[in-house]
Formats: structure tokens, sequence, C-alpha cells
């Protein structure tokens, strides 16, 4: 039996036939099904454009799931008890038409989950409609990345939505939040007194943040080309995973306290003007080159580009946070396209100890450093100095990790996907895992200005061939301060 008790809910899914549904919403929902996390009163309303034969839509449903469940997990009698729990609805989701239906075909009184898994544009209308017919009261909204392309554009959507929900019942996602070795950020730094009395500028020189992908596009050119990698990663993944390293710690553990500290963070970041943008971003766009030895095109050269597109598909950034804590040390956060690795991961680079007393050829490698790996491998390590063992080696120091590896370490527990985390935690009506409106707004708001000074320099991005770690720009953006990209090959 599971340790948590969940109450029956209906989900309404909204873009039931999305490519975010079907490669992730579904598979995690049977996951939950499968670790007896879905109560036995818990439905799931398919809701889709497409207004053809339910039956049709639930076999495809069916198929996403045998197609994404890994054959061990696959288990059919838990397969079939949650395509039970599946209806179907095809629904205009922008006009009144259809809501009453839907209203009718929820469960009388229990929790709704709305989750919006469509284009942003539609968020207000779906919230406006599912009021009209009644439901605002018991509803949860769930509401999915990107939240507009600026500070203007996201504030409108959110009013619009703020109009029928307050923001006690909106489960913004960034599904960085999800992930287990991120929540683990938070068990680490305030569970360890060990770390967290080291956790500032007197221990700390420089904080790297790498969220690297092999991947493409993947036949999203026609989105990604409006956004690029500033909008799509940094505006939320790289800037949440900033504030859960920086913030202060939070007085307890509610959802309001740690988006309080993680709102101070945003409100401290440095503005990055026009004229010093050139020393502290760097933009870069993949061309064609080989990525785990299979030759892959440029960004201009894939499906459907738009050869002239400017568009970034790398960032590097040094940041400063501005308060007493971090005053004096850069972070620096970098995320690509088309990488050489697929990587997530936070290096804490501790400062050298203040006297030093072996022999001077060593000292270059006397450094501690904390890394903790969301992915692959998702794990902490920390390198610390030994002496080599032996008669004949002295004092020869020697750099180590002390691992805790997450996957090998507990071998039998299954690593959740972030997924199945963020929607046990709507079901649950809890929104730590989520982001709050003045979250969004100002990490819009740092994002906006980097944009503008863009702009207006008109730089085309650095072009890097696929399979590299990057223009050398980026290379150069942290040397300049004496230092390097921890673990790049
Ligand atoms: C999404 C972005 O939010 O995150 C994608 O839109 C990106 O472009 C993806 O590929 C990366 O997520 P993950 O969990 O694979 O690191």
């Amino acid at each position: 039996m599971p340790a948590i008790i969940v109450d029956p809910v209906t989900v309404a899914l909204f873009g039931a036939l999305g490519d975010l549904a079907l490669r992730k919403l579904f598979p995690a929902l049977y996951q939950l099904d499968r670790a007896g996390l879905l109560h036995d009163g818990t439905r799931i309303l398919a809701l889709s454009r497409d207004l053809g034969e339910p039956a049709g839509y639930l076999e495809r449903i069916e198929a996403a799931l045998r197609q994404r469940i890994a054959e061990g997990e696959l288990d059919e009698a838990v397969l079939a008890r949650f395509l039970a729990r599946l209806d179907y609805l095809g629904l205009d989701f922008v006009t009144r038409d259809g809501y009453q239906t839907l209203a009718e075909r929820v469960a009388p009184e229990l929790p709704v989950i709305a989750y919006c898994a469509t284009p942003a544009s539609v968020f207000g209308p779906i919230c406006e409609h599912l009021a009209a017919v009644g439901l605002a009261p018991r509803t949860r909204v769930v509401l999915e990345k990107p939240i507009g392309h600026d500070l203007t554009s996201s504030r409108k959507i959110n009013d619009a939505v703020a109009e029928h929900f307050p923001e006690s019942q909106v489960y913004r996602i960034d599904h960085y939040l999800g992930k287990e070795t991120v929540q683990n950020l938070i068990a680490l730094r305030f569970a360890n007194s060990l770390f967290e009395t080291q956790w500032d500028h007197n221990h700390i020189s420089h904080v790297e943040i790498t969220v690297a992908e092999t991947v493409g596009i993947e036949g999203r050119w026609g989105y990604f080309d409006k956004a690029g990698q500033l909008r799509d990663m940094v505006q939320n993944h790289l800037l949440q995973l900033l504030c859960l390293t920086a913030m202060d710690p939070p007085s307890n553990l509610a959802a309001d306290s740690i988006r309080d500290e993680k709102v101070k963070v945003l409100k401290a970041l440095a503005p990055i003007r026009r004229e010093t943008i050139a020393q502290h971003v760097v933009r870069g766009q993949y061309g064609a080159g080989y990525v785990g030895g299979k030759a892959v095109p440029g960004y201009l050269e894939e499906e459907n580009a738009n050869p002239d597109s400017g568009t970034e598909t790398f960032v590097a950034i040094r940041a400063e946070i501005c308060n007493w804590r971090w005053a004096g040390v850069p972070f620096y956060l970098r995320t690509g396209k088309r990488m050489a690795q697929k990587l997530s991961q936070i290096v804490i680079h501790f400062r050298e100890p203040p006297f030093y007393i072996f022999a001077p050829e060593q000292r270059s490698i006397i450094t501690n450093r904390l890394i903790i790996r969301l992915q692959p491998q998702e794990g902490i390590s920390l390198q610390v100095m030994t002496k080599e063992q032996g008669l004949d080696k002295g004092m020869h120091l020697r750099s180590g990790p002390l691992q805790l590896n997450f996957s090998e370490t507990y071998k039998s527990a299954r690593i959740p996907d972030a997924y199945e985390r963020l929607l046990l935690e709507v079901m649950q009506g809890n929104q730590n895992l989520f982001v709050r409106k003045d979250e969004v707004d100002y990490a819009w708001q740092w994002c906006d200005q980097l944009i503008e000074g863009w702009s207006s320099l008109g730089d085309r991005p650095k072009i890097y061939p696929a399979g590299s770690w990057g223009p050398v720009a980026s290379i150069a953006l942290i040397t300049r301060d004496g230092r390097s990209w921890y673990g790049d090959l």
C-alpha cells in the first residue's frame, strides 16, 4: 500500500491528443495508477478539438501508452484499469459550446483538475468557460509553459486566468521542479548543516548551471524559432535552478514560504545592460556536425527551417545576484541544443583554503566542488582532497569524489518522471512545486532586458558545430575570470 492517500478527482485534460499529453501526461497518470496513487474514483476526461468518435481516440491513447511505457512496467491489468478511467469529449476550447456537456461529464462535487496542455492563448477562454458553467470553485487549473513570450504577454495571460481563478487554484508547471534531484536540492541544502553553513560568498567562489541537450529541434521548428533557447529554457528551467540554489532558507516548507525566497533571488539578479551584454552573454546557433558519431544538420537546414533565422539554440550567461550572501559570486548559466552530451548539473565551486602548505605544483588541483547531477545518473558528488596511498607517495594529494548515485544506491526505487510527481502534487492540492505569478513576472523582466539588448545590437548568434559544447565565446566568457566549465571533454 502506498504511504499517502490521494483523494478522488476528475482530470479534465485539454489537449489530450497533443504531443505532451501522449508523450508525458498519460504515461505519468498510468504510472501513478500502477503505484496505487490514483483513487478508485479518479476519472480522466480527455478533451481535444477533434470532434470524431470517442472510441477511436481512446485507442490512440492506448497505443501511445503501449509505445511509451517500458516493457517491464506495462502491466495489462493496470492498463485495463487505467483505460477504464478514460472518457473522451471533442470540444472547441475557445467557444462556450460543449462546456455544459463537460460540466455534466465530470463527477459531481469532486475536485476537477483542468490541465491545459494547450497553447497559452487559450488559457483565458478555457478558464472563462469553466467558470461560466459553475466549475470554478472546485477546479485547480494547471498551466503549461511557455506563458507568453515576454512580460507583457505573460501578464495578459495570467490576468485572464486570474479573472476567474485565484492564485491558490493556479498551478504553473515548470517540469524541472518535478525532477527528483531538483527536489533533493532542498533536502541537501536545508537538512545538512554541513552545506548550509558554507553556502555563501565567504566559502563559494562561483556556481555553474549547465543544461545541455543532444537533441535538436525535433520537428518543433515553428514553435522554437519564435521562442529561442532563452525563452524556452532560461526564463523557466535555468532560473528556477538558480533560485533553488541561491535562495535563503525558507522558514517552513509551505509553498509560499519557498516561493517568497525564490522571488527575492529573482529580484536581486543584476540587470545586464546593452553596454555589457557582449561580456556577459553569449548566443549561439548550431551548425551541422556530429552527435553520438552521427552526422546531423545545422539549425538552418532542419525541416521547415527559415534559412535566415537568427534564433539562438544556445545561451551562456554570467549572472550576478546582488545581495549579502552572493556578493561577488558569479553564476555561470549555459544551455543548448545539439551539444556534446545530455547533461544537466549544478556545480558549486568552493574557495581555496586560505593558506597553502602542500607542494606548489599541486596547488591547481586543490579545490572542493559539489556536483549536483540532475540527469543522466541523478546523484550528488563532493570532490574532496585526500593523500595518495603508498609509502613512496609522501604527502602527494589527489582529488576524488564522495559519491551518491541515486539510481545505483537505491536500486529498488524507480526514479519517477517529473510529470508523475507534479500530477500527484496537484491532486493533493500542494502548490510547492509550481511557479507563482510573480516568479514568472520577475523571470520575464530579467530575460526581456537581454532580448532587448540583443535586438538593439542586432548581432547574429555565433555558430557552433552540433556535438560541441557551444561557441568558443562561451569558453571565453568563463576563462576571462580565470576559470573553465567543469567536466567539458
Ligand atoms: C522543455 C523545452 O521545457 O524542456 C524543450 O521546451 C526541452 O525544448 C525540454 O527539450 C528539456 O527537458 P528535459 O526534461 O528533457 O531536460
